[in-house]
């Protein structure tokens, strides 16, 4: 039974190690500042913060739904402390980002996420870079490390692999898996998109509350988080994700080519390092074999116990380790070992 199991781990591209239990870090609440902007191919005004040495390895730090970019205020110093060049973009609809033009399409689509990323790095002049995300985030880095690898120098993201192929949307979950998702039901409607665009503050202390278990978050960090939903486009990009997820809107025409590609739900072949949150409710920890098959090159894969949805802001260190671990392992497939612990 052990020899067994020992041989299985051996022979997995990936392993799984328990760790120690995460210390919380104090909830001062700050932000990542000051801003920079940038104008992507894509059509936004990127706003972003950038820290760290400007010839550093470049790392983009993704954020999730309902959060901010100061979900990251103790990530970035880690990882700017080792020499790196951190980039923390809003998403579009979030914070200071906003669109060039009105007529452009208010599309949250996945090939949208993954697009700005790579027209953030065209824009700033970053050639390669770690892509690491959580929720939405990793949405957004899954896409781009796996339709770009020749961006990408390692992949860093909560929940390993969440690329949609449409033609399994409305593959029904069971009912308690479901009822978790409520939220994706009500935004499909009128009443939902009014009371989100209500109280955008409210919501986000509900799905956290009900999204990570255990996670006593202060009202302060909730203030300062919810300024990012008072972006104009917010209720419409929030909306349009989780409509467009469940096929009840259609994507922008100017990414049907790259949805489609999307649909066949691309492997990431580039160096991976990737985690769940033991507390996380929506998307349950796994050991991460049943994602192994979306990973083609090095992948590492862990639970972090005691830790729910937002890990940068519950787990920094956890975070940046995840970065540091991801350019540790092999560019190019070959032997390797992964670190024990996050
Ligand atoms: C972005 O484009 C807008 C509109 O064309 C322009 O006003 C602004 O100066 C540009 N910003 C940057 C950073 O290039
Ligand atoms: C970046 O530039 C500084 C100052 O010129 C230099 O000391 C450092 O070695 C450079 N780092 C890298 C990674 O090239
Ligand atoms: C991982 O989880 C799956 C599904 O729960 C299970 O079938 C498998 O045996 C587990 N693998 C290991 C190495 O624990």
């Amino acid at each position: 039974m052990h020899l067994n199991l020992l041989s299985f781990i051996l022979a997995a591209p990936w392993v799984v190690s328990a760790l120690p239990t995460i210390a919380k870090t104090p909830d001062i609440p700050s932000r990542l500042s000051p801003l920079k902007f940038a104008n992507t191919s894509t059509l936004l005004n990127v706003a972003y913060y950038e820290s760290g040495p400007s010839n550093g390895s470049a790392v983009i730090l993704v954020h999730g739904f309902p959060y901010s970019i100061d979900a990251f205020v103790h990530v970035a110093p880690l990882l700017t402390e080792k020499g790196y060049r951190v980039v923390v973009p809003y998403l579009r609809g979030y914070g200071e980002t906003s669109f060039i033009y009105p007529d452009t399409s208010r599309s949250a689509e996945q090939a949208a996420l993954g697009s700005d990323i790579i027209a953030l790095m065209d824009a700033i002049n970053i050639e390669k870079a770690i892509f690491a995300g959580y929720d939405w985030g990793t949405v957004a880095v899954n896409v781009a490390a796996a339709l770009w690898p020749e961006r990408c120098n390692g992949h860093v993201a909560a929940n390993s692999y969440l690329i949609q192929n449409r033609d399994t949307a409305w593959a029904p979950l069971d009912p308690e898996s479901e009822a978790l998702r409520w939220y994706y039901y009500v935004f499909l409607t009128a009443r939902g998109a009014a009371s989100l665009a209500s109280s955008p503050k409210s919501w986000a202390r509900s799905l956290w509350q009900k999204n990570s278990i255990g996670w006593e978050f202060s009202e302060d960090y909730l203030d300062l988080t919810a300024t990012a939903f008072e972006n104009p486009d917010y209720v419409d990009i929030v909306l349009n994700f989780y409509r467009n997820r469940l096929l009840y809107v259609p994507g922008d025409p100017k990414y049907t080519d790259l949805a489609a590609q999307l649909d066949a739900q691309p492997p990431i072949s580039v160096r991976s390092v990737t985690f769940d949150p033991e507390n996380s409710v929506v998307f349950p920890p796994t050991n991460g074999s049943s994602t192994a098959k979306y990973f083609t090159g090095s992948r590492c894969h862990y639970i972090l116990p005691n830790i729910a949805e937002n890990v940068p802001y519950q787990a920094p260190q956890a975070f940046a380790n995840a970065v540091f671990a991801v350019d540790s392992l092999p560019v190019d497939g070959g032997n390797y070992v992964c670190p024990q612990a996050l």
